[in-house]
C-alpha cells in the first residue's frame, strides 16, 4: 500500500483528484468507481475546477457508485444519486447514461442487486475505485461482519452508521435503515483503489484498518490484501501511527 500524507483536507482532495485525473488522461474511456460522504466532496470540486479549465474531459468516462439508500428516489436530496449529480455529474461533460448508482427505488432487493452486478460486469470492471472510510471501518455500506466474498447486496445499516449519517437528515425516522451496496468482492476486483481519509475522528479506525489484523469486523482491513491501494490521508487521520 502506498501512503500519501496530506497537510489537511484541501491537500488530500487535490492529491486524490490528481490521481483520478491521471487515470482519465491515461485512459479516457476508463471506468471509475465513485463514493459519497463528506470525504470526496473536495476531490469532486477539484475535478470540476480542472474540467472548467479545459484540462479534463469526462465525455467517455463511465462511473459506478458504491451504494444507495434503499427507498430514496433520485430527486431526494439525501439520495446518493442526487449527491453525485449535484457534486459532480451535473458540473462536468459526463454522459449521464454512463453514470450508475444502485436503484434505491427498486423494492425487490434481489433484482436491484442482480441488475447492478450485471452493470459492473458489462462495464468490463473498474479501473480505479475511490473509497471513503466509515467510522466503524465500513467501505461502501459493507458494515462490520460483512462477508468478504459478497457482490452487490442489501444491508441493514448499523446504529453507528445511522448515527453518523443522521446529520444529513432532519429526524432519525427519515434515515433509511437499509441500503444497496457493492460488496467487498466487487470492490476488491477493481484494478486500483484510492482511499481518502481525513480528520482526527478517523485516526483510530485508520490504525485498525490499515495497520492491524484483517477481520470481517473491520471491513476496510481487507484492502491490505489488494495489490494496488493508495491511501491519501491528512495528518490528523494518521496521528495514531
Ligand atoms: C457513508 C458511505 C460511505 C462513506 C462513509 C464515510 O456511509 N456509504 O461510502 O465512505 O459514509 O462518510 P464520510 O466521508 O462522510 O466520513
Amino acid at each position: 500500500m502506498k501512503i500519501k500524507i496530506a497537510e489537511d483536507y484541501y491537500q488530500m482532495s487535490r492529491i486524490a483528484a490528481n490521481i483520478i485525473s491521471a487515470q482519465i488522461i491515461i485512459k479516457p474511456d476508463c471506468v471509475l468507481g465513485l463514493a459519497t460522504g463528506s470525504s470526496p466532496i473536495g476531490t469532486y470540486n477539484q475535478l470540476v475546477r480542472w474540467y472548467e479549465k479545459g484540462d479534463l474531459d469526462f465525455s467517455e468516462v463511465t462511473t459506478i457508485n458504491l451504494d444507495e439508500y434503499k427507498g430514496l428516489s433520485p430527486d431526494n436530496p439525501q439520495s446518493y444519486r442526487y449527491f453525485m449529480n449535484h457534486h459532480l455529474f451535473d458540473r462536468v461533460n459526463i454522459q449521464k447514461s454512463r453514470t450508475y448508482v444502485p436503484d434505491g427505488l427498486e423494492a425487490d432487493a434481489e433484482k436491484a442487486c442482480a441488475d447492478y452486478n450485471a452493470i459492473i460486469k458489462n462495464c468490463g470492471g473498474i479501473d480505479l475505485q475511490l473509497l471513503g472510510l466509515g467510522r466503524n471501518g465500513h467501505i461502501g455500506f459493507n458494515e462490520p461482519g460483512a462477508a468478504f466474498e459478497k457482490e452487490t447486496h442489501c444491508v441493514n445499516l448499523t446504529q453507528s452508521t445511522i448515527d453518523a449519517n443522521s446529520r444529513f437528515f432532519s429526524s432519525e425516522e427519515e434515515i433509511p435503515k437499509q441500503a444497496y451496496t457493492m460488496g467487498i468482492k466487487s470492490i476488491m476486483q477493481a484494478h486500483k483503489i484510492l482511499v481518502i481519509v481525513n480528520g482526527i475522528q478517523k485516526a483510530e479506525i485508520v490504525k485498525q484498518a490499515f495497520f492491524g489484523p484483517i477481520p470481517p469486523q473491520v471491513p476496510a482491513s481487507v484492502l491490505q490484501l489488494h495489490p494496488d491501494v493508495t491511501l491519501v490521508a491528512d495528518k490528523e487521520a494518521l496521528s495514531l501511527l
